[in-house]
């Protein structure tokens, strides 16, 4: 089914080896990360790196690019061993990471961050400096991010994009991205796989990291698969891949798709009606959502979707707005002030921004799953310890959370793990109405299927919720309606077998 990485039977001869890892060890503690990778990187290629959360990928290329230093074992550079270099020797030697978790100077604007990777370590003249704010400017021209907008202000997906642009900008010959395409729409995403096309050609040689099977089969020429820290079955050549062979790399096994039993609400009474509801670029006069309803929201960002979703958790001001719930229907309450009042009736929300609005680093994952359902947990502000253990026992099973245990910090968890993290904390919280922005980003191809399989149970109990997303697949695994959003509106709806792929590609693309 699958192929080694054979020299291909061309004319010329196989690109050069880049960089070479050989036998690389990453132990923290009595964790082992990484357990004996030899990996070859070809030039003017683009290498895909795939696995389970938790198997090691962000580990193996923080290694490569001098965030950390293995426990033993060496990595080649251009034939030359590198000895204990640091992020910035490695990025002199022309290798770039773009990590999972945005590195961005708030307080900058989006074009000085966007030459941060080559600030202040040279020095360029007056007239080197305006040349260089206008490649910048040129460069975000057509990102939708403006030049001057601080950093801080931008959402997380400019940020993203800024950070993958910035690597770019520095002239890196060896550009690695972690994850760069999670929660990217299918317009952005289509606009980096180009420049990476063009840069490619250029000679730059990519090491791209991803949990959709099919970025990799789309955009790689290579790739290699970690599980448990070891490599699994060698460096593949894409060309003779296809998804079902990449997931069962991946997991081990077969993976068996989760496809929820759609239902229809022929005329049930809602669970939650939202009236003329108004804001900066928001015009939604009325929407209903049905009691175990799962309601998808897409559009381009800025044009409604995750507006909505916040606004209707008290976290975007409103010039005007009702909500009511099932039982109380015709007694509508002006949207929530702030995530507490929205919490306290009800409402729980998962952050596309876990850096900001997501988890606690220093805290244990025990803490931080009970951290929003407190008041579950604790009675007449009496906090209850007994309570939270068993609250977070039950989802640190259930989410497959990867640690020594659920005391363990959070941050010493994969990325992917960080956001089950999130997640469990969210249903954790029993809420009436669930509002879940991006929820398996970041997430494997087989945990993404158990934690469709936890929202579609939560509705059998009559949960309401509400999904913006913009991973098609999930939409058409989980959606019993879906919402499109443009310039602060609803313009279309798709329900029930009418939610495919296609159609939805096609709106997204307009
Ligand atoms: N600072 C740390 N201290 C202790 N353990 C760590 C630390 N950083 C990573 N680990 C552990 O190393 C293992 C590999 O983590 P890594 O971040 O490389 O996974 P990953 O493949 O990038 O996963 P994901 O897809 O979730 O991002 C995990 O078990 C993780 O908990
Ligand atoms: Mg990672």
């Amino acid at each position: 089914m699958t192929t080694l990485l054979q020299p291909r039977p061309e004319t010329h001869a196989p690109a050069e080896v880049v960089l070479r890892t050989d036998r690389l060890e990453k132990r923290y503690g009595g964790v082992l990360a990484l357990d004996g990778v030899s990996i070859e990187i070809r030039r003017g290629t683009i290498h895909g790196l795939l696995g389970e959360n938790g198997a090691g990928k962000s580990t193996l290329v923080g290694l490569i690019s001098g965030q950390r230093q293995p426990t033993s074992g060496t990595i080649y550079l251009d034939g030359a061993p590198v000895d204990h270099a640091d992020v910035k020797a490695m990025e002199k030697a022309g290798v770039f990471l773009v990590t999972q978790e945005p590195m961005i100077v708030d307080h900058m604007s989006a074009a000085e961050n966007l030459m941060l990777g080559i600030w202040p370590s040279r020095h360029f003249g007056f007239v080197a400096w305006k040349r260089l704010r206008e490649d910048a400017a040129r460069m975000l021209d057509g990102s939708g991010i403006d030049p001057a907008a601080a950093a801080g202000k931008l959402d997380a997906v400019a940020r993203r994009k800024l950070n993958i642009l910035r690597a770019m900008f520095s002239g890196g010959k060896v550009i690695i991205l972690d994850e760069p395409t999670a929660a990217l729409n299918v317009d952005d995403r289509a606009q980096l796989f180009d420049f990476m096309r063009k840069l490619k050609s250029e000679g730059v040689t990519f090491v791209f990291i991803s949990h959709y099977n099919d970025e990799i089969l789309e955009i790689c020429d290579a790739c290699s698969v970690l599980r448990d820290g070891r490599l699994a079955g060698g460096t593949q050549d894409v060309r003779s891949l296809t998804s079902e062979a990449l997931s069962e790399l991946v997991l081990g096994r077969g993976l068996a798709l989760f496809q929820r039993q759609r239902r229809s609400f022929p005329e049930a009474s809602p669970a939650l009606r939202l009236r003329d509801i108004r804001a900066a670029a928001l015009d939604v006069p009325a929407l209903d959502i049905r009691p175990g309803e799962i309601l998808g929201f897409t559009g381009l960002p800025g044009a409604g979707a995750k507006e909505l979703a916040r606004a209707i958790f008290g976290l975007l001001p409103v010039r005007s707005g009702t909500i009511a719930f099932s039982g109380e229907i015709d007694a509508p309450q002006p949207l929530p002030r702030d995530p507490r009042d929205a919490f306290d009736r009800g409402i729980a929300f998962l952050s596309d921004d876990r850096r900001r609005d997501g988890s606690v680093g220093g805290m244990s994952i025990a803490a931080n799953l009970s951290l929003s359902s407190l008041q579950s947990v604790s009675s007449g502000g009496f906090f209850r310890r007994g309570a939270e253990g068993a609250l977070s026992d039950r989802y640190f099973a259930a989410m497959g959370i990867k640690a020594a245990g659920p005391h363990a910090a959070v941050d010493t968890l994969s990325g992917g793990n960080q956001q089950k993290v999130c997640l469990g904390r969210v249903l954790a919280t029993q809420p009436r109405l669930l509002i879940l922005d991006e929820p398996t980003r970041g997430i494997d191809v087989g945990v993404k299927q158990d934690v469709l399989r936890i929202i579609d149970a939560l509705t059998r109990d009559g949960v309401s919720v509400i999904v913006v997303s913009t991973d098609t697949d999930e939409m058409v695994r989980i959606a019993d309606r879906v919402c499109l959003f443009e310039k602060g509106r609803i313009t279309r709806e798709l329900v029930g077998s009418a939610i495919t792929t296609e159609r939805l590609r096609g709106l997204a693309e307009g």
